[in-house]
């Protein structure tokens, strides 16, 4: 049996549309690879920004579905105000958060460490009936190497799909659930487990809000079973899924520096990282802009 190849004998199951020759006015925009991932420059993120500014960078994010910017030594406040300016912050249902911050998650892992954050595929907190439409993480202390996490385009995961497999995913709807995920996860930060944990049905096949395009919105993280259809058919299917999803084809793989911000997009975006850098220290921030309710747009066929 072949795997994550994508066989087929007509040229390449997916082709990414051509990128936006419109130029940007103020900042840099250098593209890691032409389906996902761009990295950011000529801006400064401890400085307001201006209206084009910030406007350029939604584009930005728009386009690549993940951003990255360098070099940038913004304190906390910086951080809260960067995401401000894409709608109200997220609080985690369960991660340990900087003291007197609830909006600001900590990221860390040593060598003493039990686990670290993201080993699995996910979008973040997708088990929330309103899960973030995006995540701001600045990592602030690096290992000499390793560490870098890989984003995957959920965009591209469903455009490689046959229209036969769109067709079936029309519609269709699953559960993600936090409980498996988040009890007992954070007890060596001496987290106290909450009564329960967030619970959610969210379409298969999720529109996105502002670029109207249709994204694969199932994840290995929270994603237990698709509603509607036999179980062993749902295990069968989530199987198949997650394994198209994690081909390299839709990915990019992003190293960190000291300072370095990555900024994705949760309704487009799955996301892994690496704990391949034991016993080094990775420290970090991260600030959760809230989004919206998941929906499909049944009108578009595509
Ligand atoms: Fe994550």
């Amino acid at each position: 049996m072949q795997t994550n190849q994508l066989k087929g004998n007509n040229g390449p199951r997916y082709r990414q549309e051509q990128a936006s020759e419109i130029p940007y006015e103020l900042i840099k925009v250098k593209k890691l690879t032409p389906v996902i991932g761009a990295e950011i420059s000529q801006v400064d993120l401890s400085k307001p920004l201006s209206k084009l500014q910030e406007k350029e960078i939604h584009r930005a994010l728009s386009e690549n579905q993940v951003i990255f910017f360098r070099d940038q030594k913004i304190s906390k406040e910086d951080h809260i105000a960067f995401g401000r300016l894409f709608g109200d912050l997220h609080i985690h249902p369960s991660a340990p958060h900087v003291d007197g911050i609830p909006e600001m998650m900590k990221i860390y892992a040593d060598k003493d460490s039990p686990r670290a954050n993201g080993e699995v595929w996910h979008s973040d907190v997708s088990c929330d009936l309103l899960p973030p439409m995006g995540s701001i993480l600045q990592i602030i202390q690096c290992p000499p190497y390793g560490g870098d996490t890989l984003f995957a385009s959920m965009y591209a995961a469903y455009e490689a799909l046959s229209d036969r497999m769109k067709m079936y995913l029309r519609g269709l709807t699953a559960i993600h659930d936090g409980e498996p995920v988040y009890r007992g996860m954070y007890k060596n930060f001496g987290v106290q487990d909450k009564e329960t944990y967030p619970r959610a049905e969210h379409p298969v096949i999720r529109t996105h809000p502002i670029t109207g395009k249709n994204a694969l919105y199932i994840n290995k993280g929270f994603t237990t079973q698709i509603l509607g259809i036999p179980i062993d058919e749902s295990d069968g299917l989530l199987t198949y899924l997650f394994e198209h999803m994690e081909n390299p084809l839709f990915q990019c793989r992003f190293r960190w520096e000291e300072n370095s911000i990555a900024f994705w997009d949760n309704r487009c975006v799955q996301h892994r990282a690496m704990w391949d850098y034991w016993p080094h220290t990775r420290v970090g921030n991260r600030i959760t802009v809230a989004g919206d309710k998941p929906f499909f747009n049944a009108i578009d066929p595509s």
